[in-house]
């Protein structure tokens, strides 16, 4: 259903992040926040198991595509916070967050609001009224805010 591969930093970006990256020691510390977010994660995968073995499988994608627009939406939010990161600080490190950001945000935007397009049509579809299956945003392929929001007001005209 949903087919778009994570974005990775690559080249120049890669090289700097390797760089600037903290101690082993510290990125393997598991700080409470940590924990937390793990915890979540891993609630979100239970939860899938949970509705594929309950079944029928309409409802376990739906299930599926609430918990991917979650894990997209902290992504969406974390990669928002690196770049604020990349401009408070300076130097390699601030590069490094740089060229990162800015090689994934196009990416992450459209996993966003692709799958927030996929969640709201299969929910419309669930509840027996006319969906765009694929969504407007996947056929049209938007990549800004302002792009989901007219593929949100256009789906009316796909029906
Ligand atoms: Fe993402």
């Amino acid at each position: 259903m949903i087919g778009s591969e994570p974005p990775t930093p690559t080249g120049k970006a890669r090289a700097r992040l390797r760089r600037s990256r903290p101690s082993v020691s510290i990125r393997k510390r598991l700080t409470s926040g940590r924990a937390v977010m793990r915890h979540m994660g891993q609630s979100l995968v239970k939860a899938m198991e949970m509705a594929l073995k309950a079944g029928p499988p309409e409802a376990a994608e739906l299930v599926a595509c609430e918990c991917v627009v979650e894990a997209e939406t902290k992504d969406h939010l974390n990669w928002e916070l690196i770049e604020l990161a990349s401009k408070a600080l300076k130097g390699d490190e601030a590069r490094a967050l740089k060229d990162a950001y800015e090689q994934v945000e196009e990416q992450e935007d459209e996993h966003l609001y692709h799958t927030t397009g996929w969640c709201r049509e299969l929910w419309i579809a669930s509840l027996g009224l006319p969906a765009v299956l694929p969504p407007p945003e996947e056929e049209k392929e938007f990549k800004t805010a302002i792009g989901a929001a007219r593929a949100k007001q256009a789906r009316k005209d796909m029906l």
